[in-house]
């Protein structure tokens, strides 16, 4: 994949600074060949996938089809068998390998979990800075920084000293987005965060994933069911089945009636359910 480094990261969607109209131009993930198996059963059999700058994919598959494992080696928390990943023009694996310049690609990624993943001890603005200043050595007041403007861009500035206990499901998942903010990512990987909420509790929530990506150009992966969302806010539906990508289109396209059976059940079973 190293001859497709120049191609596909731009100077705009690797950096962190410029506008959000330039930082969300050009390719940010390259994947190739992806391959994991889990007991014996090929979970990622041979995964493409590829994601622009500033868009949103929402990833939709039945349970156990390989969603959040492609989630999680995007995100560098699983490793593949096999495979190229190339993130903002980082090549971050060569043959499921992690290479040389994995962390500057893998620092451009955030990811937020379905269950809450807040430290109940602490207020909202710890839970911000713990890890920055801690792992990363940022000083408090870079972290203070930070966290008051993540909150602010979820909608959460006024909870900045709230503690993480006393907040609801929706505001715990925006403070958990909030969170993953903190490192500026380019990328944010979301894995079913609003399936334990109301419907318009989740709304809110998926409300934050399209301004941050109209607002700061951050491309969004979302794995949910939420087909309203889906249809209103995604720029593509990425369907997965048997460890590989079945369908990968527009919302429109899906939505009129696109040709894969299994899709249009699938669509059909969560739309009614
Ligand atoms: N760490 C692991 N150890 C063993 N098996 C695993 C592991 N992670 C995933 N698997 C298996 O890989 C398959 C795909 O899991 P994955 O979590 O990616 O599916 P999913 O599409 O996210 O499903 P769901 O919609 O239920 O969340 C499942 O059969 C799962 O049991
Ligand atoms: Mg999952």
């Amino acid at each position: 994949m190293t001859e497709q480094r120049n191609t596909t990261g731009t100077a705009t969607a690797n950096s962190p600074d410029g506008t959000a109209a330039e930082r969300s131009q050009g390719e940010l993930v390259a994947a190739r060949g992806l391959r994991r198996t889990f007991n014996d059963s090929p979970v990622l059999d041979g995964v493409d996938f590829s994601m622009q700058a500033g868009q949103i994919t929402v990833i939709i598959g039945r349970s156990g089809s390989g969603k959040s494992t492609l989630l999680r080696v995007l995100a560098g928390l699983t490793e593949p068998e096999d495979g190229d990943l190339t993130i903002a023009g980082h090549l971050v694996r060569k043959g499921g390998v992690r290479t040389d310049d994995y962390a500057k690609g893998e620092a451009l990624v955030g990811m937020v979990f379905q269950s809450y993943t807040l430290w109940p001890h602490m207020n909202v603005l710890d839970n911000l800075t713990l890890a920055p200043r801690k792992v990363l050595g940022m000083s408090r007041s870079e972290a203070e920084d930070r966290a008051a403007t993540a909150l602010g861009e979820v909608g959460m500035a006024h909870h900045i000293r709230s503690r993480s206990t006393g907040l609801s499901g929706g505001e715990r998942q925006r403070v958990a987005i909030a969170r993953a903010l903190m490192m500026r990512p380019r990328l944010l990987l979301c894995d079913e965060i609003t399936s334990a909420l109301d419907p318009p509790v989740a709304a809110e929530v998926l409300s934050v994933l399209a301004r941050l990506k109209n607002e700061e150009g951050i491309a969004v992966a979302l794995v949910t069911h939420d087909m309203a969302f889906a249809s209103k806010a995604a720029d593509r539906l990425v369907f997965f089945s048997q460890g590989r990508i079945a369908v990968d289109a527009t919302p429109e396209q899906v939505f009129r009636g696109c040709e894969n059976a299994e899709l249009r059940s699938f669509v059909e079973a969560v739309t009614l359910s």
